[in-house]
């Protein structure tokens, strides 16, 4: 049985996809094929819609995707994905029958999932890639066990090493040509050398080394190691104050004011009182909340895009909604003669105003991937094409 869920309230997640193609093809720009690219979708493609980015970037060439769950791949693979899906997150001993059923190809990183794979019955040579811990302390193989890794693995026809990996814990040091994320590639290059005879893919990048790649003085040396980039592909650069790259916001998180209030000076706004106006004011309420992924530490602190100026974020964020002080864009207008109810929480307004995420992230204390990733399901994204 299908059925439609009609849409009731003016919030959504607009999904710039020619943006996301434009940072596709500015970040693969010049790279040779030969190196492994793969655009990371997990988390619901970072917030954006993992089936549709998935189809966008298939669309445009793009033949490797990585996901963190199995779940993930799963359903990529339930909605028509063909390219290659390598599974980064740790798996269980139960799971395993899913990479041969649903052709996911995981990344291995401890003898309990070499385990698994080696006892589990297969009908055809599965590809693995084997990850490595060079200092991120998350998963990973130590560079101490790659000689018993090899040497096991060698004796097994069914599991096929095609790739060997790692994960930089301080990537944007690489853009300084020196520090940790060196050392750490030069143990990757290390693993890559004495797992040659199964001729692996290498890959390490990933958004904030892969740009340091791209625009650092070390070009070839860096994106040698192979990419999988996830917030550059959605429009933002973690080393921006470094370097600077043609990237454009995919999501724009949009909304319309429901209601306003003409109030007092000393009248309080939302839970607690933490707001009161200095003078009198008109307060715009907008059906978005913490529910929605607007972090509550944005209360009296951010900004929205309101009739093209910013204008501040007034009392404490509630579950579903938020208040905005619109005085100084209505000014001595009477309500009824405006018409622009529109607000943009971040990524672009209708006339391409801009506020990014990564300011978002600053006021509320936290990081771009997560603002991103805390829009919540109850926000339809809508799809476009054009800002
Ligand atoms: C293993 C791995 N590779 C690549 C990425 C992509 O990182 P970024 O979004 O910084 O490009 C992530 C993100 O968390 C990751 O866990």
């Amino acid at each position: 049985m299908s059925f439609e869920i009609i849409q009731h309230r003016p919030s959504q997640a607009f999904i710039h996809l020619q943006n996301l193609i434009h940072n596709l093809n500015v970040l693969r720009d010049g790279l040779d094929p030969q190196y492994f690219f793969c655009p990371m979708v997990k988390a619901n493609g970072y917030g954006h819609g993992d089936i549709e980015i998935a189809q966008a970037l298939e669309k445009n060439g793009v033949q490797t995707l990585g996901v963190g769950l199995i779940e993930e791949g799963v359903l990529l693979r339930q909605m028509g994905i063909r390219s290659q899906i390598l599974v980064y997150g740790t798996f269980q001993a139960k799971s395993v029958r899913e990479f041969a059923r649903w052709n996911l190809t995981p990344v291995v990183s401890d003898w309990g999932q070499i385990a698994a794979l080696e006892n589990y019955n297969w009908e055809n040579p599965l590809s693995i890639h084997l990850k490595f811990d060079t200092g991120m302390h998350r998963l990973g193989f130590t560079t101490s066990e790659s000689e018993t890794l090899l040497n096991r693995l060698s004796e097994n026809p069914f599991l096929k090493v095609q790739g060997v990996l790692t994960h930089l814990h301080s990537a944007e040091n690489l853009i300084h040509g020196s520090g940790t994320s060196w050392q750490q590639l030069e143990e990757l290059r290390a693993i890559e050398k004495q797992f040659n005879k199964y001729n692996p893919v290498v890959h390490a990048l990933n958004s904030a080394a892969l740009i340091a790649g791209l625009k650092g003085p070390e070009r070839n040396e860096i994106l040698r190691f192979g990419a999988r980039p996830g917030l550059a592909l959605y429009g933002y650069n973690p080393i921006e104050s470094d370097v600077s790259m043609d990237l454009k916001p995919v999501m724009s998180l949009r909304s319309q004011v429901v209601r306003y209030h003409h109030i007092k000076s000393g009248d309080s706004v939302s839970y607690g009182a933490t707001w009161r106006a200095s003078q009198d004011a008109t307060v715009g309420v907008v059906p978005l909340g913490y529910a929605d992924g607007v972090h509550r530490l944005l209360s009296n602190q951010g900004y929205v895009l309101f009739g093209q100026q910013r204008v501040p974020i007034v009392g404490n964020i509630c579950m579903d909604y938020f208040m905005i002080d619109v005085s100084s864009v209505i000014k001595g207008l009477r309500i009824e003669n405006w018409h622009d109810h529109q607000v943009t929480l971040f990524g672009f307004d209708r006339h391409n105003n801009l506020i990014k995420a990564s300011e978002l992230a600053e006021k509320s204390k936290t990081i771009t991937w997560e603002i991103l990733t805390s829009v919540s399901e109850r926000v339809p994204r809508i799809l476009e094409d054009v800002n």
